[in-house]
């Protein structure tokens, strides 16, 4: 299985992922895949939609985040759920493998808690911050075909459109 990650244009990015239900052995293969592809491109997240597969499955770089570091490196995370979002919210830069030479200035919750399915089909719960948290946010945006671009205002989708435009794709 070769994937490539598909670039916004790609009606793809926008649509709604589904649930997974049983964590076969394709779906082991799949996260394998992404996550090779997520190396080769030094992200620190991807979404599976990202790679054209339309199933409620993320990587993360779990190491960025300070309270949530297994120091594992990239994991999967299976029907990834946010329990809850601190009042609290952070303003940081953020990039998107589909979205190659973008980057912008992104509001989201501080600290964040997570439910999901690990690739053992257990559920696990914790909690994320700093890095951790955007990753997760940016990424949970994905499987209902929400966007970072969709998160700005106005000033910052003049710099999206003249950035569009420069790379061409
Ligand atoms: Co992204």
């Amino acid at each position: 299985m070769v994937l490539k990650i598909i670039k916004y244009p790609n009606p793809i990015l926008k649509k709604k992922s589904e649930e997974v239900k049983e964590i076969t052995p394709g779906i082991k293969e799949l996260v394998l895949n992404i996550m090779a592809i997520m190396e080769e491109k030094k992200g620190i997240g991807l979404a599976a939609p990202q790679v054209g597969e339309l199933k409620r499955i993320i990587i993360v770089q779990t190491t960025g985040s300070e309270k949530f570091t297994t120091g594992k490196g990239a994991e999967a995370f299976i029907n990834p759920k946010i329990l809850k979002k601190s009042k609290e919210t952070e303003v940081m830069e953020e990039g998107c493998l589909s979205f190659p030479e973008l980057f912008l200035e992104i509001k989201r919750a501080k600290t964040i808690e997570i439910e999901a399915t690990n690739l053992e089909g257990t559920k696990i719960q914790f909690k994320a911050d700093g890095i951790g948290a955007r990753a997760f946010q940016h990424e949970i945006d994905h499987l209902d075909g929400i966007l970072f671009i969709d998160k700005v205002g106005f000033w910052q989708k003049l710099k999206i459109k003249k950035t569009l435009k420069k790379s061409k794709f």
